[in-house]
């Protein structure tokens, strides 16, 4: 399978998606928020901010993993992404750092399908089209890694799913600039 076809870019809201891991665009407290982090909480039932509040935190770039509770999905992976600040301060590689720390989590735990948002480019403000770029060559460079490794990866399906059009449509631009439609 190579590294693009295990790659799908859907349009919809995370909450829905029954998958082993959906991927939540948290901040540095795992305290509840808006956006995508207001709507997993919101779905995943007050069990969710109990577990977060034991975890001490999460660095920006970093990941941790807690279960999906009343979500169809089975575990939520935590990424919390970088505020866009103009992008001189290191905002893409920390942003990279999100999806590569959540695949690396995911494959520790085994699991054989993961759903990201577009992890900092709402309220932490940073350019969809640039986020986007980042993602894809993030997870088609940990996809060719483990290939490269001749390791049977266990993920074997990555979902970008984005809210929006115009989400989806970043997505499949970067998709396509690595050389693979979808
Ligand atoms: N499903 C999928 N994507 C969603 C959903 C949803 N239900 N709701 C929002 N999104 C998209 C947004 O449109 C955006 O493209 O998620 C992307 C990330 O936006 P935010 O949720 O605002 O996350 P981020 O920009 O990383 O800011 C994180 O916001 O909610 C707080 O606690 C969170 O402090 C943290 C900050």
């Amino acid at each position: 399978m190579s590294a693009a076809e295990k790659l799908e870019v859907i349009e919809g809201d995370i909450t829905t998606l029954d998958v082993d891991a959906i991927v939540n665009a948290a901040n540095q407290q795992l305290a509840p928020g808006g956006g995508v982090c207001g709507a997993i909480h919101s779905s995943a039932g007050p069990e969710l901010a109990v577990e977060c509040a034991k975890l001490g935190g999460c660095a920006t770039g970093e990941a941790c993993i807690t279960k999906g509770y009343e979500l169809p999905a089975k575990w939520i992976i935590h990424a919390v992404g970088p505020v866009w600040g103009g992008g001189e301060s290191g905002e893409d590689r920390l942003l990279y750092k999100c999806y590569d720390a959540s695949l690396k989590l995911a494959e520790e735990s085994k699991l054989s399908s993961i759903a990201f948002p577009a992890i900092s480019t709402g309220i932490y403000g940073f350019p969809a089209p640039r986020a986007a770029h980042i993602a894809v060559a993030a997870v088609l460079d940990y996809v060719r890694a483990a290939q490269e490794m001749g390791t049977p990866a266990p993920l074997k399906r990555i979902i970008f799913c984005c809210f929006g059009v115009e989400s989806v449509q970043v997505h499949q631009a970067a998709l396509a600039e690595h050389g693979h439609s979808h």
